[in-house]
């Protein structure tokens, strides 16, 4: 492993801010927009002057941004120029099951070669993010990301001051490039994932990006790491949350602790409104990381008023007439002896290492042929996971938000947030409640993407 620690990586690495990739457009016969990508190996200097060879949308890790008005259509066409078949998942976006990107549940991958055209109605404003969704823990480790954002038709923060910022963590290898080598370790698989020893904001290092003094900001963080849970204090520069996984809350409100978790795969919107420049520390590791800066420009005239944002109507979870489905989490390294269970046979010793398998949920490890449950569209469904393993996990609800209900399960948190991805701990249990409002086969699995691939990999079905 490489002993590249993030201090000595810092002293030695400039600030830089760019913009985002300018998507490219066509017009399709019926006037609708179609936006195209390629995905393709480009080589990008994540760390100094090294240049690593990733994989990308469009030649440079993030993606371009894909970004709609709510209620409008959506359509991108991927062209497959990578060695292995890919799909693209549209992350926290309740669109169509066909178009959601899964490969072997909703759709054949995209051979290389081939092209695929993703064709939705963006239903929700918020900030969500696509990613691949085949051998997600190679594809999004190497730079197969980008972010989605639906713009709310009012327009409540104008667009210089609303600055998305889509945050990885990179492991590189003594010599600053990507470290291929680990990409696959079984040892990652059966602890916490592939945690990084970088960290970029864009796909840059340590960038300094300017807001304006005294007015209000929207920040859009979103987690594409592989397997660390990010942790910042948004207090420390007097943010307020606007928004969790997409889902707007009814106000700004206050941090609900210090640090702030974002796991992987979760956003949040933070509101600032600078005084002052600052930077923005990460600190899961063993020593604070700086990895962002802001400047301010202007000074403060009048003040602005923070602009309200509308929600998302979700419906409502009826607990009263909910069905119950439990899952149990077990496994991995630390785990004690559990039998695992892999399409349809139990796994030796010697099948488990081969197979990579290591965590199951309700005895099996990966995808089975039927599904972990099926309810009826509108029918309301309390997810109950107990969480058996030594690890943290990052559960993550395709097509469906989700309120995380009180312990007891007898009330709904007076958080009032939406999710679709929640952080569980080791030993821990916890209910989420859904309106199963989405027909079609949905994915519920650890967005760890380690732990995905080794197990933790389970599907529910909504009829009707
Ligand atoms: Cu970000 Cu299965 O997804
Ligand atoms: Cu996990």
């Amino acid at each position: 492993m490489t002993t590249l620690t993030r201090r000595t990586l810092l002293q030695r690495t400039a600030a830089s801010a760019g913009a985002l990739i300018v998507p490219s457009f066509t017009t399709a016969a019926d006037g609708q927009t179609i936006q195209h990508m390629t995905i393709k190996p480009a080589t990008q200097v994540l760390f100094e002057d090294a240049a690593s060879p990733l994989w990308t949308y469009e030649g440079r890790t993030p993606g371009p941004v894909v970004r709609a008005t709510k209620g409008e259509r959506v359509r991108v066409r991927f062209t497959n120029h990578l060695d292995e078949p890919t799909s693209v998942h549209w992350h926290g976006i309740r669109i169509e099951n066909r178009m959601d990107g899964v490969s072997g549940l909703t759709q054949d991958p995209i051979q290389p070669g081939e092209s695929f055209t993703y064709d939705f109605l963006a239903p929700d404003a918020g900030t969500y993010w696509y990613h691949a969704h085949n051998r997600s823990w190679n594809q999004v480790a190497r730079g197969l990301y980008g972010p989605l954002i639906i713009d709310e038709p009012d327009l409540p923060f104008p667009k210089d001051r609303d600055i998305t910022l889509i945050l990885d963590d990179w492991r590189l290898n003594h010599e600053g490039v990507l470290d291929e080598e680990s990409i696959g370790s079984l040892h990652d698989w059966s602890h916490a994932g592939r945690l990084g020893n970088w960290l970029t904001v864009n796909g840059e290092s340590l960038p300094t990006h300017t807001l304006q003094q005294g007015k209000p900001h929207r920040l859009r963080l979103i987690n594409a790491s592989n397997a660390r849970t990010l942790q910042i204090d948004p207090t420390l520069f007097k943010a307020k949350v606007l928004a969790y996984d997409g889902q707007a809350l009814p106000e700004p409100s206050a941090v609900p602790g210090s640090p702030l978790l974002i796991a992987p795969a979760q956003r949040v919107d933070l509101l600032v409104v600078p005084q002052e420049g600052f930077s923005v520390e990460e600190v899961s590791g063993d020593e604070g990381f700086a990895f962002l800066r802001f400047d301010l420009q202007g000074d403060t005239g009048d003040p602005v008023p923070v602009p309200a944002i509308s929600q998302n109507s979700i419906l409502e979870p009826d607990l009263e007439n909910a069905t119950l489905h439990s899952l149990a989490m077990e496994g991995g390294a630390m785990g004690g002896r559990v039998a695992i269970r892999h399409k349809g046979q139990i796994l030796e010793r010697e099948e488990i290492m081969a197979t990579g398998q290591f965590w199951v949920m309700n005895g099996d490890a990966g995808l089975t042929d039927t599904p972990f449950f099926r309810a009826k569209r509108g029918e309301t469904v309390i997810l109950e996971v107990i969480n058996s393993t030594a690890f943290d996990h990052a559960m993550h609800t395709h097509g469906h938000h989700f309120r995380i209900l009180a312990p007891n399960g007898a009330s709904i948190d007076e958080t009032e947030i939406w999710r679709d991805t929640f952080l569980i701990g080791p030993r821990q249990t916890i209910r989420i409640a859904f309106v199963a409002t989405n027909p079609g086969k949905w994915l519920f699995h650890c967005h760890m993407l380690e732990h995905a691939a080794a197990g933790m990999n389970t599907w529910f079905e909504v009829i009707g």
